[in-house]
């Protein structure tokens, strides 16, 4: 995973002690555990969705999505199908682009994949608009708002990390491709956050399970996106600094985060995931 580290990277390092070496190790700890956890939910997709409709079964896109698929809405079905398609690419297109072996290895096949990766971040991003706006979605206005900003963001990063590839600024290049991954994970992160408070109290608390609308997913609509993107920040702030406390401290709260993320992956398996995985 180093590459992913030289986003953050000081053009002159200080020497790594102890603690900037845990800062390390706890950052490629969480990355790992969220690529796998982020092919867990593409296994999902496929049979959830990929499966039964290779098979013509349309129909069981509902189990999991009430309105997925509306017999005689061919541009509504055709904008849901189209939106798993690019989810799934997405997801695994991701988890291509991190591994720094095939990067190193197979650098054309890396900017193959990497165009591909910005062109579907763009399409979901549109598409999940399109969604949100012309199809009645479960949730409330501020979780449309939340979803929305993130679909804003993504088309900025991938603009953004776009710009800089073609300018060869390969150190702002990797730091907004990251900046991408992370709004592109911000549904991921929302699958993990909702078990996560469910399991913490036991019972649905903040929100109503009918109507599926209410301050806790409000926030977590907004959290999605902007928690991973501040941790990010911190963590590029931690690699600058000399300071070992600041590296140490980074790196306890990566180290929290990987056992919050864990955790997350258990209740999204069992609670969202599980059946059909
Ligand atoms: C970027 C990565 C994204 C992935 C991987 C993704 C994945 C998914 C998946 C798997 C579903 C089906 C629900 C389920 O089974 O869990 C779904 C539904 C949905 N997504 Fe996304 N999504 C992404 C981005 C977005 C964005 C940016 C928006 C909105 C701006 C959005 C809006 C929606 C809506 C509204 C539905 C419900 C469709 C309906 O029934 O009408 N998605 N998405």
């Amino acid at each position: 995973m180093s590459h992913v580290f030289a986003a953050a990277a000081p053009p002159l390092s200080p020497p790594a002690g102890l603690p900037r070496r845990l800062l390390d190790v706890s950052a490629a700890l969480w990355l790992a555990l969220a690529l796998g956890g982020q092919l867990l939910f593409a296994a999902y997709l496929v049979a959830a969705y990929l499966l039964p409709t290779l098979q013509g079964r349309l129909e069981s896109w509902n189990l999991k999505l009430p309105k997925g698929y509306t017999p005689g809405d061919a541009w509504g079905n055709a904008l849901v199908g189209l939106h798993l398609l690019f989810a799934l690419l997405i997801l695994v297109g991701g988890a291509l682009q991190l591994l720094p072996p095939l990067r190193r290895a197979r650098p054309a096949l890396h900017r193959g994949i990497g165009r591909a990766y910005l062109i579907a971040a763009a399409t979901l991003a549109v598409g999940g608009l399109l969604l949100v706006w012309t199809r009645p979605a479960l949730g409330g206005l501020g979780q449309h708002l939340g979803i929305s900003l993130n679909a804003l963001l993504m088309l900025a990063f991938a603009g953004l990390a776009w710009r800089a590839a073609r300018a060869r600024r390969i150190e702002a290049h990797r730091a907004w491709a990251l900046r991408l991954f992370l709004a592109v994970s911000g549904v991921w992160f929302f699958r993990l956050g909702l078990p996560l408070w469910l399991m913490w109290h036991g019972k649905p608390v903040g929100f109503d399970p009918k109507t599926f609308d209410g301050p806790f997913l409000t926030t977590l609509a907004f959290a999605q996106t902007l928690l991973p993107l501040a941790v990010f920040e911190l963590l590029r702030a931690a690699r600058r600094s000399a300071r070992p406390a600041f590296h140490g401290a980074v790196a306890l709260l990566l180290a929290a985060l990987v056992l919050l993320t864990a955790a997350g992956l258990f209740g999204a398996f069992h609670m969202l995931w599980s059946p059909p995985l």
